[in-house]
């Protein structure tokens, strides 16, 4: 019946609350509640709970109101306008240990303080338990990041790095979440460019024991020689087109000078991740092009491939051009490989979710691939389903002149020395700041680099990636602004403060926050309570339910740590509230893979405790312990959001 359902409803928020969830999903399971019991024909609505937009009325509200009387308007006798549905929606509403107060504005928003000592026990338990427990939570097991994939034997561009450190990113964020993530390289490593490659690897080198990387030498230079052969010979371009078929046949010799080319490529690119610190499993288009032939006779069979001009291709709705899957001249393309890698991925790696990383201009490619696995069934209608698809699209990077990012004579820059030189810069103003003289050599050098390649990857992070953003060393390294230069000073000076104050927090953390066996017993006995209740309630009728809910301050409401850390300032309360909301931001920056949201909650995390510390005394203070551990939650939660962006923390400065 409603009420056993009713019932249950409350245990389990009851239940989830205990074990934590982000400030808005566990109001969101008390406003399910006060829902269900003010519409109980409604069972489709899922509670809408934003932040306030002005701190003035609450710190969330509840939207639901307007929505709920859209449906019930004319049916209902109870309501005769929004007002009164909000009325009783925070009629309704559980008592809660959370909440410390609500209003109603407008046309029924119900506003909810949440109260200070729960905030700070939040808190207090995130410093106990750690950082994981505020980690979102997904509904996913195992997921594919398909990032940076750099074409082999052309130099890796900034687009590539975009993909890696965007991709980079989210792996972290879903790693965090406790998802298993294949970190993915699909490198081009089998496309027509090789028959040009190999037959001019070959005249140069007509023993192929010779070849290594200094005979090669700058392979974009190697590129680039051998496509100006290609153009201007006619009979050389007739033997790499035959080249690129004898590699496809598996011609030995062909496939050794392959390897030999892919080895060299891969040395230059891998110097990349290892600066940037990225981890990446490198199955590029050649490992999927065995399973091609299989996934195309599968969509055969389900009648998806038609001839067009000569070519084989699969129509989808609301596109003119279809997505060509076998070229006239019978051989496979990019579009073939990422239909095989699609297939892959689904049923023999079992992957719930496929991330693929590109620039925007590739948007339509991916559209018409998603499109086709859901015609042929691989993938559910809709996009709310799972197993499914997301293509992470980013914008340019351009120069300061606004046009595409190049440097000097070169067409596109080499990534490596764009690495090199942010940390050189950031070493020049350590040395200018007499860091030199204060700290060892290791010293300098590693934290040029954290900084320096900080640097590089929040520049490109902070920006909703979609739009094109401007490179910049000048604005990427200035220690005021949002920059991680500022970020990762900010973080440095509060372990200093930590570190001034004398105090072990460690020490701190253990005496103030662990539980006694004596709160142990207590919570032992609620916990007892509680199922029994819930029982009764389950046992018992309509009213009982009611009777629970409204007088009994709800079981959960029991605070077993009381008074530690202390939000009595503002300052104080403003950054308690900012460090819950951690886990709600990181839950949102990677559901809608958008990692700007993260940059834009760590910077406020850091202007919010500038406005705390130079409000709030901290050392010598009487306030001083619950400071210190406001200090240290600040930290934590800087240190995680800085892994997640893949920056290394600094810890003085
Ligand atoms: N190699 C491609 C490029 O540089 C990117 C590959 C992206 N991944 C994929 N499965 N198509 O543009």
């Amino acid at each position: 019946s409603t009420y056993v359902y009713h019932a249950i409803i409350l245990s389990r928020a009851n239940y989830d609350r205990g074990i934590a969830g982000s400030p808005k999903q566990q109001l969101a399971k008390l406003f399910e509640v006060s829902l269900r019991v003010t519409a109980p024909e409604e069972l489709d609505i899922d509670p809408a709970i934003a932040p306030c937009q002005n701190s003035k009325f609450g710190d969330y509200q509840c939207n639901n109101a307007m929505g709920l009387w859209s449906k019930v308007k004319g049916k209902s006798t109870q309501f005769k306008n929004p007002q009164q549905i909000g009325q009783a929606i925070k009629a309704n509403l559980p008592a809660s240990e959370m909440i410390d107060g609500s209003s109603i504005a407008g046309p029924g928003f119900v506003n909810v303080k949440l109260s200070d000592q729960w905030i700070a026990k939040c808190i207090q338990n995130m410093l106990r338990d750690g950082i994981e427990t505020w980690a979102p939570k997904l509904s996913v097991k195992r997921v594919v990041v398909d990032f940076s994939s750099p074409n082999i034997a052309k130099e890796m561009h900034v687009g590539h790095l975009r993909s890696t450190i965007i991709g980079d990113t989210l792996a972290r964020m879903l790693e965090f979440s406790n998802v298993e993530v294949l970190r993915r390289n699909h490198v081009g490593d089998w496309g027509t460019q090789f028959g040009m490659l190999i037959e001019f690897l070959f005249e140069k080198f007509p023993s192929l024991e010779v070849v290594n990387d200094q005979a090669i030498g700058d392979l974009e230079a190697f590129y680039k020689a051998s496509k100006v052969r290609f153009d201007g010979d006619p009979a050389f371009k007739e033997r790499a087109q035959r080249a690129v078929v004898s590699l496809q046949a598996g011609e030995e010799k062909y496939l050794k000078a392959w390897a030999e080319i892919c080895k060299i490529s891969r040395s230059g690119y891998e110097k990349v991740y290892e600066h940037l610190g990225v981890q990446l499993e490198e199955k590029g288009e050649s490992f999927y092009n065995p399973y091609i032939p299989n996934a195309l006779e599968l969509l055969n069979k389900e009648g998806l491939i038609e001839d067009s001009e000569g070519a084989r291709v699969i129509f989808v709705e609301g596109k003119k051009i279809p997505l060509i899957v076998v070229k006239r001249d019978g051989g496979y393309n990019y579009a073939s490989t990422d239909l095989a890698a699609l297939w892959y991925r689904l049923n023999e790696e079992k992957a719930e979710w496929i991330i693929y990383l590109t620039d925007v201009g590739q948007r339509e490619h991916f559209e018409m691939l998603f499109a086709a696995a859901k015609r042929a069934g691989w993938l559910p209608a809709g996009d709310s389903k799972y197993p499914k698809t997301s293509h992470v699209g980013f914008g340019l990077v351009l120069g300061e002149d606004g046009k595409r990012f190049r440097t000097r004579s070169t067409e596109t820059v080499k990534l490596v020395d764009l690495l090199t030189e942010a940390k050189s810069r950031c070493k020049t103003a350590l040395i200018e700041r007499g860091k030199d003289k204060a700290w060892t050599e290791e010293e300098l050098d590693k934290t040029a680099e954290a900084v320096g390649y900080g640097a590089v990857k929040y520049a490109d992070l902070k920006n909703n990636r979609t739009t094109n953003y401007t490179f910049s060393f000048d604005q990427m390294l200035n220690d005021k602004g949002n920059t991680a230069v500022y970020l990762l000073y900010a973080h440095a000076r509060i372990c200093s403060i930590i570190r001034k104050s004398g105090k072990d927090i460690e020490e701190l953390k253990k005496v103030w926050l662990l539980p006694s066996k004596l709160q142990a017993v207590i919570a032992f006995a609620v916990l007892s309570y509680d199922v029994i209740f819930g029982l009764i309630i389950v046992l018992k009728d309509w009213n009982a339910f009611h009777y629970c809910i409204r007088n009994f301050k709800t079981l959960g409401s029991y605070t077993l740590w009381t008074g530690k850390i202390d939000l009595a300032h503002p300052g104080e309360r403003v950054l308690g509230l900012h460090l819950l909301q951690f886990a709600e931001v990181g839950e949102e920056s990677i559901t809608n893979l958008l990692p700007n949201g993260l940059c834009e909650y760590l910077y406020n995390l850091s202007e919010y405790f500038t406005g705390f510390y130079t409000n709030c005394q901290v050392v010598g203070s009487a306030e001083e312990t619950s400071r210190l551990l406001l200090c240290e939650a600040t930290a934590v939660v800087m240190r995680k959001c800085f892994h997640l962006l893949g920056i290394t923390p600094v810890y003085k400065i």
